[in-house]
């Protein structure tokens, strides 16, 4: 089969690599692609900014027989909608709404009892703060989420006034698009993971658990990010977690869902809280999520593209769980991470040093430039050093040596060294 593969972060590095190893692929396209992944897969010849119709019409012209997406942002912007017609694994903007909408999702989530914090949605700064007390006041703990899309940024779990205080500061200075609408959430307790499921049109399969690591300073300070690392498989769920999720969440979506006149084809992220009464739902996001896919690719050696095509419907595939051996991805991010206040050193590093190891591989994302020898090292999440090993300690000193080699090529970057210490 023919495949497009949209995006270029280090999520998408993961899945052209996943990709380039299925006996179903006969070629693989990206698009926007970026240096690494398109020594992997073949660049579109159509610029990053072209519009989804001169897509459609590219796909169109080289017979791509399925498109794969990436990020959110694509199918938040209706991407899906105007590719009908060809199958793309990745849902519509209703559906797509999920992860865009904040507020949708929480109404939706409601209306189908799911499992989730008890929430307000204020539409204004003064009306923010007053609701933020009251559910401080009320409950210990008060979560400002902004509506729209805010990579992972626009979420701050407040305990203090003071916390409050810097959210509604952070929101509503330089966030201000994406908390035109701000979620004001009870605070959940219990063991963050999340979930992932293949869904097309004949239902859910699960693929697996991870825990990512989203505050950006070890011990879990610092503020949210777009996740500085991760572990799967999750040996503290319990056993028929997978099931529960999909009975308790998955289920019920789709159905609420359907009685919208909704469908969902793709993978669904399930952000949780694992607590005592078992999972609550934090988000939902319509993707992979990053720097989840990247130890999962690495570490399920299931053929993922024939699963999704399979989804899709272009093809049979039996699915069977997933047996994944104990790994950790770390991520190692520019200084400025995640505000990018400041400035940031670049560095050079070689294709040489990026190169697939027995038990490492390197993904990367926000490349400058780069020629047939070296990249140049960007801003934000950077790469994404992947291993596994016997043990989650095995797994991590592996994942560790490489990074430290890699930071020697780039010390002016920052990484959390407590990647899956705490696993049990
Ligand atoms: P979100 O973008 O909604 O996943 O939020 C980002 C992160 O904030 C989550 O991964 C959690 O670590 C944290 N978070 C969000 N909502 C809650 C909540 N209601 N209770 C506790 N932590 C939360
Ligand atoms: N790693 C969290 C996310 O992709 O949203």
């Amino acid at each position: 089969m023919k495949i497009l593969l949209i995006g270029s972060g280090a999520r998408e590095h993961a899945l052209a690599w996943k990709f380039s190893k299925s006996a179903a692929l006969t070629a693989l396209y990206v698009w926007p692609g970026h240096a690494l992944s398109k020594r992997i897969g073949i660049a579109l010849d159509l610029k990053p900014a072209a519009s989804f119709e001169e897509l459609r019409a590219e796909v169109l012209r080289l017979k791509i027989d399925a498109v794969v997406c990436g990020p959110e942002q694509p199918l938040a912007d209706g991407l899906a909608d105007c590719l009908s017609g060809i199958p793309v694994f990745g849902p519509k903007k209703a559906a797509a709404a999920l992860e865009s909408s904040k507020s949708f999702a929480k109404e939706v989530m409601k209306a189908a009892l799911i499992p989730t914090a008890e929430y307000v949605v204020t539409r204004s700064e003064e009306e923010c703060r007053t609701v933020s007390l009251g559910m401080l006041r009320r409950t210990g703990g008060a979560v400002l989420k902004a509506s729209g899309l805010a990579a992972g940024k626009g979420v701050f779990v407040c305990r203090t006034e003071e916390d409050i205080q810097n959210g509604l500061d952070r929101l509503f200075g330089s966030m201000k698009e994406a908390a035109s609408e701000v979620v004001v959430e009870a605070v959940l307790e219990g063991r963050e993971c999340s979930y992932f499921t293949f869904i097309g049109s004949e239902g859910p399969s699960e693929l697996c658990f991870a825990v990512d690591h989203k505050r950006l300073l070890d011990g879990d300070l610092g503020p949210n990010t777009g996740g500085m690392g991760c572990y799967a498989p999750v040996p503290w769920l319990p056993k028929e977690a997978g099931k529960a999720v999909e009975n308790a969440v998955v289920l019920p979506l789709l159905r609420e869902l359907k009685k919208r006149g909704i469908e969902y084809t793709g993978v669904l992220y399930v952000g949780l809280m694992w607590g005592e009464s078992g999972p609550q739902v934090v988000e939902f996001n319509v993707r992979f999520g990053d720097p989840e896919c990247e130890v999962l690719a690495w570490s399920d050696s299931r053929d993922w593209l024939s699963m999704i095509l399979s989804k899709l419907g272009l093809m049979k595939y039996e699915f069977q769980p997933a047996h994944l051996r104990p790994a950790v991805s770390v991520v190692i991010a520019s200084k400025s991470y995640p505000y990018g206040e400041a400035q940031d050193e670049a560095s050079f590093v070689s294709h040489t040093d990026l190169k697939e190891e027995e038990d490492s591989v390197v993904f990367a994302s926000s490349i400058l430039f780069a020629n047939e020898t070296q990249i140049t090292t960007g801003k934000g999440r950077v790469f994404v050093v992947v291993s596994d090993g016997e043990s989650f300690g095995d797994a991590r000193k592996k994942a560790y040596q490489r990074v430290n080699r890699l930071r020697t090529l780039w010390p002016a970057s920052q990484v959390r060294m407590d990647i899956a210490k705490l696993v049990e």
